[in-house]
């Protein structure tokens, strides 16, 4: 396993609609493990594969307590949503900032799992919020661009600023 590079707005990669993955094959099983342990790494509670600058639709999340509980979704695809919920979110790609995001409370999702068989999922609070935010990536969607522009550019000058201090 390795440990990937994860893409940091307002990189433009970010915004790279991601590709239908075709077979569900060794190379994806890597990167879903790779993801996985960037995840763990960084620390975080999703991770889409846009995020390493791969244009396919692999995500994985695990919001449990104890880390445990590796969720990766193939292909992921919302068939219902229910509901309304606001909660703050973060985002490795956007270190440092946390802002309210009004989003569906529970969503029913299809995706393809590691063996390449579809399953279903109910999802509610913060693992239907996580699944939303992590399907966004793929459509080339970070959550900062759900707030105001004054908000935007502001979070992008945060971020320059911290670029240069750590560069
Ligand atoms: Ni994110």
């Amino acid at each position: 396993m390795a440990l990937l590079p994860i893409l940091r707005y307002p990189d433009p990669r970010l915004n790279k609609k991601a590709a239908k993955v075709d077979v569900v094959d060794a190379g994806i099983r890597k990167l879903a493990a790779d993801m996985a342990e960037t995840m763990y790494a960084a620390p975080g509670v999703g991770l889409a594969a846009t995020q390493v600058d791969v244009h396919k639709r692999v995500i994985v999340i695990d919001v449990s307590e104890d880390k445990n509980e590796l969720q990766v979704f193939i292909n992921p695809e919302i068939l219902s949503r229910e509901g309304e919920c606001e909660a703050e979110e973060g985002c490795l790609s956007v270190p440092g900032i946390y802002d309210l995001v009004t989003r569906a409370a529970k969503v029913r999702v299809r995706a393809l799992g590691l063996d390449g068989e579809p399953f279903e999922l109910e999802a509610e609070d913060l693992l239907a919020v996580c699944v939303q935010h992590e399907i966004d990536h793929l459509e080339g969607k970070v959550f900062v661009e759900y707030l105001s522009r004054l908000k935007q550019a502001r979070i992008k000058a945060k971020l320059a600023k911290q670029a240069r201090i750590t560069a």
